[in-house]
């Protein structure tokens, strides 16, 4: 049986965490949004998406909403977002951060959500799925409120495609061993069965794209990889004791050395929302 969506990651339910986990979560989720690497799986997404003044588009599982501004942008003039999230802790760091696009901020699940039929233009769902009890009844939802012609856009990542360089082998092989433990199955591959789970929708120009990110040194890694940030707290990733340190000892060296290496898959899929026609 799955542990329950809580014990495996906080993201399934940010309003059950402390305070400070919340901020250090919303920290380290600004931080993604500047790495370089991050950018260039959001530019693949930008891509596909076309976001284009006038539409109506939902960030669905918006965090921060770092997205949601950039796409406000892009939608103005007329344009709209909505930006949903599951938290409201989390929304409400996200109007925190408003800076005046036409966006409105929506409490909701995106696996049940409220919004009629065919009322957005594209939908864009940033890593999120990985964190949801039922990936295909949310996929199921986006496409119900995408408006016939419209596009979807899912980004997620690939843990199983995790790996290190510069570190002794060994060593690493436990730390993302014990990772893997702590992760279901579809935590492990979200990012590769998208492309599947779109076309089992039976959508149109579906596309996949793998961006696999580079980390060149421990301080870039650790903006993506919980696992290599000494920031990261005891509790947010328990390890057996010792091994923490051992690891963290052994990036710090790899990165004095220069020859730290680390390389994380994130897949970008997208489709066109297609209905058969009525008779
Ligand atoms: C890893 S964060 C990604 C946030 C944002 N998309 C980004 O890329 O910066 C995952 C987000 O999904 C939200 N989330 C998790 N389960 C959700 C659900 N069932 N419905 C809506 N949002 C959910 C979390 O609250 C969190 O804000």
């Amino acid at each position: 049986m799955e542990p329950a969506q809580l014990d495996r990651t906080p993201f399934a339910d940010l309003d059950r965490i402390p305070p400070h986990m919340l901020a250090l979560i919303v920290g380290a989720l600004e931080a993604m949004s500047r790495h370089p690497e991050i950018q260039r799986v959001r530019h693949t997404a930008w891509q596909a998406l076309r976001p284009a003044p006038g539409q109506r588009l939902l960030d669905a599982g918006c965090g921060a909403g770092d997205v949601a501004r950039e796409l406000a942008a892009a939608v103005a003039p007329g344009g709209e977002i909505v930006a949903l999230d599951y938290s409201t802790a989390t929304l409400a760091a996200a109007r925190e951060r408003h800076t005046g696009g036409a966006i409105r901020y929506v409490t909701g699940d995106v696996a049940a959500l409220d919004f009629d039929d065919e009322t957005f233009d594209g939908v864009w769902c940033e890593r999120v799925l990985q964190h949801v009890d039922d990936a295909d009844a949310a996929i199921g939802e986006l496409v119900r409120v995408t408006r016939t012609g419209g596009r979807i856009c899912l980004l997620d990542t690939d843990w199983s495609s995790l790996a290190f360089d510069g570190v002794d082998g060994a060593l690493a092989g436990t730390v993302v061993g014990h990772m893997h433990g702590r992760l279901t199955p579809k935590q492990l591959d979200m990012g590769r069965t998208l492309r599947r789970r779109l076309l089992d929708r039976g959508l149109h120009d579906v596309t996949a794209t793998p961006v696999t990110c580079f980390f060149g040194d421990p301080a870039s890694a650790a903006v993506v990889l919980p696992m290599v940030n000494p920031e990261v707290p005891e509790e947010a990733w328990p390890t057996p004791p010792g091994l923490r340190d051992q690891w963290l000892g052994q990036v710090g060296t790899a990165g004095d050395r220069g020859d730290f290496l680390a390389v994380l898959t994130i897949w970008v899929a997208t489709a066109t929302v297609q209905r058969p026609a009525m008779h």
